[in-house]
């Protein structure tokens, strides 16, 4: 197996040691944020003089047709690929030979795998941003590479299935007002300590959770100018020798801004734990909220109805119909919880710049990734789907809803509240 950095080395890595080593296996999905940060940094090169037109065009050339592999799913991954970055350059050479060699001139793993990270989460989020960094990709010899996007987000209030995180989370929004705006006679008890206290609009429980969300959408926007920050330019650690515009790269990838100091940009994984809390706090906003429909859906209280294609049967009971997938975001809220502290607990206490131990920083946040993006479409259908029972609503509203209201009324007749919650309370206690 011939390594990238097996110059000095007289012997083959241990079979055992190289699985356990290699990221491959997961963070071969950062291929096209890979792609597009070497296409910008050989555009780098040429610009700083380090490549000719000529050998820059074909390296541009040979990882435009490594992208082309990804995609189509031609990519044979080589025993030799210990992760993305050396997959991608080792098929490079394959390609385009002894050139490809010069692509790495001046970078390193570490300010590599900190970019890709962020280009890739950056897409994941899917937010104008985003757009602008696809757009924005172009080759040496001027012409763009990859475009796609609108020039802004559009100004019309979101409708519709969405890919990008932000998105999947205005999807719900959306299925929630929806069904709150269908509803707007439905009235329901409103409960604290789960008692009932005062009588409520089904759509004014609803919308509870959209404002939730809406927190989320917020945190989400202000963590992406975090994550968009350009390390590249900092190499291992002592930064880039070779006069590289780092301005240019960054606007180049649709990054915002870039990092100030080479240690802390390699070692910088802030923008993941920013964005695993606010998946973490996400998620448990969408466990409270399957938590309360469970309770709506049982017989006992039958205020909703979960639609047939989102609830489940049991394999002994025939009468069952179950709402796994609710159960199921309550019971996800333990692995998204979990992935933050796994994060910051390898994060504590590294010393300075890269350590391997960041290569931890990688599965937490694609499993977060992963279990919103299946988890958000799922909870937009039971909403959109939900069958609403106003009828049983209104049956639970019994007049000791009311109880409070009686109280306000003596208090417009002039008895003090405390006077007035004391003789409904004993009202209450006869009735
Ligand atoms: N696979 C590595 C990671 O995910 C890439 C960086 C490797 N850098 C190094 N100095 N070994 O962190």
């Amino acid at each position: 197996m011939a390594k990238l950095w097996g110059g000095r080395f007289e012997k083959e890595p241990d079979k055992l040691l190289w699985a356990y080593n290699a990221s491959i296996d997961f963070d071969w999905r950062m291929y096209e944020a890979d792609i597009h940060g070497s296409i910008a940094y050989a555009r780098g090169l040429k610009d700083a003089g380090v490549l000719t037109p000529d050998e820059a065009k074909t390296i541009v050339d040979g990882l435009g047709i490594v992208l082309g592999e990804f995609e189509s799913g031609a990519f044979v991954f080589a025993p030799s690929d210990e992760d993305i970055h050396t997959a991608v350059e080792r098929r490079l050479h394959e390609l385009k030979g002894d050139v490809a060699g010069k692509l790495h001139t001046g970078r390193s793993r570490n300010d590599q795998v900190a970019t890709d990270t962020r280009l890739y989460l950056l897409g994941k989020i899917g937010s104008s941003l985003e757009k602008t960094a696809r757009r924005a990709v172009s080759t040496p010899d001027g012409t763009s590479f990859l475009s796609s996007g609108d020039d802004a987000e559009p100004k019309t209030p979101h409708r519709g299935a969405s890919t990008g995180l932000r998105g999947l989370v205005r999807d719900l929004q959306d299925a929630i007002v929806d069904q709150a705006e269908v509803h707007l006679d439905a009235m329901m008890p409103g409960y604290t300590h789960l008692q009932p206290a005062q009588p409520i609009l089904f759509s004014h429980w609803l919308m509870s959770f959209f404002w939730m969300l809406q927190r989320d959408v917020d945190r989400l926007d202000a963590l992406t100018h975090h994550v968009a920050v350009m390390p590249l330019g900092s190499a291992a650690l002592a930064g880039n020798t070779f006069d590289i515009d780092r301005e240019m790269l960054a606007a180049d990838l649709g990054f915002e801004t870039v990092s100030q100091n080479s240690l802390d940009a390699v070692a910088d994984r802030d923008f993941i734990a920013e964005f695993l809390f606010w998946a973490a706090l996400l998620q448990t906003h969408l466990s409270r909220m399957s938590e309360d429909l469970i309770l709506y859906a049982t017989a006992e209280f039958g205020f909703v109805e979960l639609d047939d294609a989102y609830s489940t049967g049991s394999s002994i009971m025939p009468q069952k119909k179950n709402p796994d997938p609710l159960e199921l975001a309550r019971g996800k809220t333990g692995r998204m919880v979990g992935n933050l502290v796994a994060l910051l607990t390898t994060l504590k206490g590294l010393p300075s710049a890269y350590d391997k131990d960041l290569q931890e920083d990688k599965e937490p946040l694609f499993d977060a990734i992963d279990t919103l993006e299946i988890e958000l479409p799922v909870l937009t259908g039971a909403i959109a789907t939900l069958k609403v029972k106003a009828d049983r609503m209104a049956a639970a509203l019994g007049d000791e809803l009311l109880a409070t209201d009686l109280a306000d009324h003596l208090v417009r007749r002039a008895v003090p509240f405390r006077e007035s919650h004391r003789l409904v309370g004993q009202a209450v206690r006869r009735a």
